[in-house]
């Protein structure tokens, strides 16, 4: 950049170089500030574990591919995981190592949480379970009370949430509202994912989108033997759902992706969704906090040390504020995630997921498979482009924008309505005449 140009754009537009300006010292701070965290957490891990938690701070370390199970692994990683770019770590300021393989060669300590989450007892429940299950909330079918039940099998559909969220998002809406024939003929469930909610939060799991399929394979499909099912996702979830369509090919009747998150991997792959999706902006408030989250990884946790791990204390306060005994499910789930599990869901679902999303939706398209896509035109997290982008790949989509929704709401303020537009979705597939509404 020259630096005639410049002085002539700080000229014409103080106001807005001023904010530039200013967004480029605070996020210059946040770079700094990311890199001492660095440094400060590796001995208090080292002091409280006796082992430091790995980072991404470092260069990305190139295995070969003759160390097999660890390069696929590596491979699953997200470019953006290392990719992010920080001022002091280029300039190779503060040279410590920090290595890759201490991560993967740590003995003890990874089925415990780190001192740095939350010890309450429902987030650590699943220790005790000695195998990892996600919490799936079923909802079975009614038929057996009813006449209209003639043994045929009933239809399932599969519910996946967004980021920092749980099944809650879909039995606290749709469930509620659903139709009687819907009732009685419809066996669905409401998945945490892994990481989120009130499923296992492992910390030695890097929460690829492999892991996540093979989690909702082993507690879902495979043990309900599901060889037909609905898909119906929200933001994060789409990504999963997509790429589980993909894979179950065969058993898959419909897709419904409300706010999916998908750029075209022309546009610049997994760097350029951080960079729409967590711009580094001052303003809005969810805008700022989503791209400190997202590209500060020490930072972060610092955030989640402060918010998640007292979850029950914050949740307290806010009963004595509102005066309510029930604080509402949307805040509770916000909360109930590890940084471990929300950093690396962030980074290896919604960026890294990005390239195959691009070819299972063509394939799924080919295959004929019937793609629905909802979004809010006041979805304030995920671009209304987004939608368009979804169309463009699978031509036979049908794209439903929902005027003076945001990315919420678009479900959580209109449940009557979505409720109802599912259930067409899912009737129009069906034959026999199970899901006619009422
Ligand atoms: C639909 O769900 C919402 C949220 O749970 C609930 O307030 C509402 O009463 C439900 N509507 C019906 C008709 O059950
Ligand atoms: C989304 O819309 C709902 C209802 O209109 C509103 O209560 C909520 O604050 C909105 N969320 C954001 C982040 O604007």
């Amino acid at each position: 950049m020259s630096l005639s140009i410049f002085s002539r754009k700080w000229a014409f537009n103080p106001a807005r170089n001023l904010i530039s300006a200013l967004t480029f010292i605070v996020f210059l701070i946040f770079d700094f500030v990311d890199t001492i965290l660095c440094v400060l957490y590796h001995y208090v891990d080292g002091f409280i574990e006796g082992q430091a938690s790995p980072c991404y701070c470092q260069k990305r370390e190139k295995q070969d591919k003759s160390s097999g199970d660890e390069y696929d692994k590596e491979c699953e990683l997200s470019e953006t995981l290392y990719g992010r770019k920080n001022v002091f770590r280029e300039m190779g300021f503060l040279g410590f190592g920090r290595k890759w393989e201490n991560s993967q060669k740590s003995g003890g300590g990874e089925m415990v949480n780190r001192w740095s989450d939350c010890r309450c007892e429902t987030c650590l429940s699943w220790l005790n379970d000695g195998e990892h299950k996600l919490h799936v909330f079923v909802r079975e079918p009614s038929q057996a009370t009813t006449k209209d039940w003639q043994g045929k099998s009933a239809e399932n559909v599969i519910f996946l949430h967004g980021f920092l969220s749980s099944s809650r998002f879909w039995t606290e809406t749709v469930f509620p509202n659903l139709s009687d024939p819907i009732k009685r003929n419809y066996r669905l469930f409401a998945v945490d994912l892994l990481g989120f909610g009130r499923s296992p939060k492992p910390r030695d799991c890097l929460y690829t989108l492999k892991d996540h399929l093979e989690m909702i394979e082993k507690c879902v499909i495979f043990p309900f033997q599901l060889n037909s099912f609905h898909l119906v996702a929200h933001s994060m979830g789409c990504v999963i759902a997509i790429a589980l369509a993909e894979k179950h090919l065969k058993s898959v009747k419909s897709i419904t992706l409300v706010a999916p998150p998908y750029f075209p991997s022309k546009d610049g792959g997994g760097l350029k969704v951080l960079e729409k999706l967590a711009a580094k902006r001052l303003w809005p408030p969810i805008s700022f906090g989503s791209s400190v989250m997202s590209w500060y990884e020490h930072l972060g946790r610092c955030v989640c040390l402060f918010v998640c791990r007292n979850h029950r204390t914050w949740e307290r306060i806010l009963r004595l504020l509102t005066r309510k005994r029930d604080l509402h499910f949307m805040f509770m789930d916000f909360t109930r995630h590890t940084h471990h599990s929300a950093w690396h869901s962030m980074h290896n679902v919604i960026c890294g997921g990005v390239e195959s999303m691009e070819n299972y939706l063509e394939f799924l398209s080919k295959a004929g498979v019937k793609i629905c896509v909802v979004q809010g035109d006041q979805d304030q997290v995920i671009p209304l482009e987004c939608s368009y982008n979804i169309k463009a790949k699978a031509p036979n989509a049908e794209v439903s924008i929902i005027k003076n929704a945001n990315h919420s709401s678009v479900i959580v303020s209109r449940e009557k309505e979505f409720t109802k537009f599912l259930e067409r979705t899912w009737a129009s597939l069906t034959h026999t005449g199970a899901g006619t509404e009422e």
